[in-house]
């Protein structure tokens, strides 16, 4: 038996390759696995891989020129506004590249959307700021997770907006460690950078602030000091595929990204929102963590009838900052609105990640939501599994092995969100309620960006050209890089 089998077999875990072991309502066919896929032989069902889009062509040439190897830099940088494809292209890259690449990012919850692994345990990193000059922050990792690394073609990181200059650095520090190459970036591993730098940007506590500017110019990634070692090569998506179908909104929010165009599709964006009004299908949008609970505590204590409550089962090690967005105890009730947190597992798909509904009923392991289509559908608890890359000697190539799962309900109470929350989710319509107001940077940019169409998109008051505010530090980013193709 393998290191790896030894210590799934702690978890209770088992690898089995090649095979997805679900429980398939009868008449309906799973979906295909993915080679490298490695999956346990219990729990609740599991979605297989994505099935994804067809590549549009700026997509496909991005992959095509990552797979060809570039002109041999080191560094990719893959930009590209809200709802572009980004993820959609690690997914499609991933499975491109079989099995040599490892995909991670900041957020357990983008993580988990490129079935990726978060840096901090990719790495091994504790949760404190990582000093630059401390050499005992950056472990020496396992023989096993070694290789990987060095097995790997690229490091794919999605999200990279929120990665800050610390986490950067130790990124650095521990290729160059755990690869034996102390003289080269990133100890000479191909990184694929992916995000938007006008989404969400690094969080830094108070008390980290202080740590944090005595040793880096600034918090974004572009600050690390390994950034200066980097000539990266930048490319562009530039296709809103989120808002495909509604051209003046999906304008709107391309023209507000640009200083000199911001103030006029502010307007053109008030014109075509400001007579929306909030319904009772829209999900409440807020900058605010407390808003959005106690909206969601008032809306279940209006509603009459008891509450069921369903608790989730961990198997493994699944820190709450990796696990899904579902806690582990949900409260649920008959007429409750409800957000699907989860794919269906089974073709034709009947709920996506983002579908939303009202409860109908409610039973032990299942509850029925009717959707705003109107279709009714028995939601089943689900199993979230963390990834870790593993190298498989037999096969010659990287896999996936299951660690750790979490088995819930895949439901949140879906009358609000915090816009954080909500940043990659795309919902039929939101309501925005700006309350104290936005206060980080592309927090409003996120806000008004999660929608199809403008007719489902709605504010409690005017939104201004000031709620629409950058860092300096991102524009001046953003000003120096050149863009290939351009
Ligand atoms: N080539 C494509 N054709 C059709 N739909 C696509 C294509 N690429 C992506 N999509 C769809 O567009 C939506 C947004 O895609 P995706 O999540 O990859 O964008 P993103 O750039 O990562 O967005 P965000 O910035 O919000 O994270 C998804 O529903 C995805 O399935
Ligand atoms: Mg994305």
């Amino acid at each position: 038996m393998s290191l790896v089998d030894t210590v799934l077999g702690w978890f209770g875990l088992a690898r089995v390759r090649r095979e997805i072991a679900t429980r398939q309502p009868a008449g309906r066919a799973p979906l295909s696995d993915a080679a490298g896929f490695q999956l346990p032989v219990h729990g609740a069902p599991r979605a297989g891989p994505e099935p994804l889009p067809e590549l549009s062509s700026e997509q496909r040439a991005i992959m095509d020129d990552l797979l060809g190897g570039g002109l041999g830099s080191q560094v990719a940088l893959v930009l590209g506004a809200a709802g572009t494809g980004k993820s959609t292209l690690i997914q499609a890259l991933v499975r491109a590249t079989d099995g040599q690449a490892i995909v991670c990012a900041f957020t357990g919850v983008a993580a988990l959307r490129v079935d990726g692994t978060t840096i901090h345990r990719l790495f091994g990193f504790g949760p404190h700021v990582l000093p630059r000059e401390k050499a005992d922050v950056i472990p020496y990792l396992p023989e096993e997770r070694r290789q990987v690394l060095a097995k790997a073609r690229f490091l794919v990181i999605d999200e990279v907006s929120m990665v800050r200059c610390d986490l950067f650095d130790a990124i650095d520090r521990s290729l160059r460690l755990n690869l034996g190459k102390p003289d080269l970036p990133f100890g000479g591993k191909r990184l694929v950078l992916v995000g938007d730098m006008l989404q969400l940007t690094p969080i830094v506590g108070k008390e980290e602030r202080q740590t944090i500017h005595a040793q880096w110019p600034g918090e974004h990634f572009f600050h690390a000091r390994v950034w200066d070692a980097v000539q990266p090569r930048v490319f562009q998506l530039t296709v809103d595929h989120r808002a495909a179908g509604d051209q003046p909104y999906r304008e709107s929010i391309t023209a507000i990204r640009a200083e000199s165009s911001k103030i006029g599709a502010v307007e053109t964006l008030q014109e075509l929102i400001g007579r929306n009004r909030q319904t009772d299908q829209a999900v409440v949008l807020t900058p605010y963590n407390k808003v959005a609970d106690s909206v969601n505590a008032e809306r279940l204590a209006a509603l009459p009838g008891v509450a069921r409550r369903y608790i989730g089962t961990v198997h493994g090690e699944f820190s709450d900052r990796e696990r899904p967005v579902v806690p582990t105890h949900v409260e649920l009730k008959v007429g409750a609105r409800v957000m699907v947190a989860a794919n269906d597992h089974v073709e034709p798909r009947r709920y996506v990640n983002g579908t939303t509904g009202t409860v109908r009923d409610l039973q032990a392991d299942r509850v029925l939501v009717r959707k705003d289509d109107g279709e009714d559908v028995w939601i089943e608890r689900f199993r979230w599994d963390r990834f870790e890359p593993q190298w498989d000697e037999e096969l010659g190539k990287i896999v996936l092995a299951i660690v750790a799962s979490y088995t819930q309900i895949p439901l949140l109470l879906g009358w609000a969100f915090t816009v954080h929350k909500a940043q990659g989710i795309t919902f039929d319509r939101a309501h925005i309620k700006p309350g104290r107001g936005f206060f980080c940077s592309g927090h409003a940019y996120v806000a008004v960006t999660r929608c199809r169409t403008s007719a489902g998109l709605s504010c409690d008051r005017e939104l201004r050209p000031g709620d629409f505010e950058w860092d300096d530090a991102v524009r001046e980013f953003l000003a120096s890089v050149e863009i290939e193709g351009r």
